[in-house]
């Protein structure tokens, strides 16, 4: 394959994917897999650095998330879906690198405040040590490119530091990697907050088309408007700006903007429409899902060959990473274990 680069991304399973994670994310990464060798990451150890109390969810959770990334049109046999947990190197790798940063570094960490102030967690130190983990799974797959959304920057530029300080010391290892921002804007939420599984505003890809309507019905649109007479606004209302993204015909979207802001049609028909736009939008991404998801046992093979595709590099860069640090278990017994470095040892 005549690839740009190689990628590796990812998300941690904490629930089922939305609209949102669709179009700001998935579909992204859809196209990059046929530009770039790709990578993408099921990050469950990085769900035990704020919940390690429900196992069980986190396993539901990592089935149904890899289904709707298959669902989304993610390809097993473009690009390469790995399990963070079955893939021992991603640990290891992230203790070596642990030795390369300090506390008062990671403690700087945007993410670590807000999320203690938000979670009002106690932080573990495996929650403090998320981003060096994060740069693991980068940096174990040597990628250069790494899609993310701008709230990851900052665990980026650890990464990047990580790689600098680490070839400044022991040789050139790891290439820099670089942020591939996504270009499409955050998806609100149907209450118009951003759209996030605890404020309960979200649309699943895994809904019905019947939840799909409810939750459309019951939209937040513009609050200043009592009647369908009045005049509505536009911008800033959750309903049309779905309509521009999932609508197929944007001279229908226009039209129904104009009557909208003229007082000549009301919210319900609006919504009707939009209910109608969204299931169909979802309905091939649906069929898909139901498919997989009366084989499970597909869904494990799929992160299984994944496993074992990748194992062989995530060893080589961690031997690699060993031997460079000193560690005799990155040696190679035939070829490293020269009689000059045995004869430097025992003479
Ligand atoms: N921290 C990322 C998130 O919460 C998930 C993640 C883990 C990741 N490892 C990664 C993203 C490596 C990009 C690269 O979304």
């Amino acid at each position: 394959m005549d690839t740009a680069g190689r990628i590796l991304t990812g998300h941690r399973p904490t629930g089922p994917c939305h609209i949102g994670h669709l179009v700001g994310t998935l579909q992204n990464w859809a196209k990059l897999q046929n530009q770039y060798q790709c990578f993408f990451l099921v990050a469950d150890l990085h769900v035990l650095t704020t919940d390690h109390i429900h196992p069980e969810r986190i396993r539901a959770n990592t089935l149904e998330m890899v289904l709707d990334w298959l669902a989304a049109g993610i390809d097993p046999n473009q690009a390469t879906v790995v399990l963070q947990s079955a893939v021992p190197e991603h640990a290891q790798l992230s203790m070596l690198l642990s030795m390369l940063t300090t506390v008062a570094r990671l403690e700087r960490v945007p993410t670590y405040k807000d999320q203690i102030q938000e979670l009002g967690l106690n932080p573990s130190l495996g929650f403090l040590t998320y981003p060096v983990l994060q740069a693991a799974d980068i940096l174990l797959y040597k990628a250069d490119t790494v899609p993310v959304g701008e709230d990851q920057l900052p665990h980026l530029e650890l990464a990047r530091e990580l790689a600098r300080r680490f070839n400044q010391l022991y040789g050139e290892l790891f290439p820099e990697p670089q942020p591939l921002l996504s270009s499409h804007p955050r998806l609100p939420g149907t209450d118009n907050r951003t759209m996030h599984a605890s404020y309960g505003n979200a649309i699943y890809l895994k809904d019905s088309p019947e939840i799909t309507t409810q939750k459309v019905l019951e939209m937040y649109t513009d609050p200043t408007r009592l009647r369908a007479t009045d005049p509505g606004h536009v911008e800033n209302n959750p309903v049309f700006e779905y309509l521009d993204i999932f609508a197929p015909d944007p001279e229908e979207v226009e039209n129904l903007k104009v009557r909208y802001r003229a007082g000549k049609i009301g919210d319900v028909p609006v919504k009707q429409r939009l209910a109608q736009v969204l299931n169909d939008y979802l309905s091939p991404l649906r069929e898909r899902r139901a498919v997989l998801a009366s084989r499970p046992d597909q869904i494990l093979e799929i992160l299984q060959s994944g496993t074992s595709r990748v194992r062989p590099i995530a060893r080589a860069t961690l031997e690699a990473a060993q031997s460079r640090m000193g560690l005799t278990a990155g040696l190679d017994l035939n070829e490293d274990i020269s009689p000059v470095i045995l004869t430097g040892i025992f003479c």
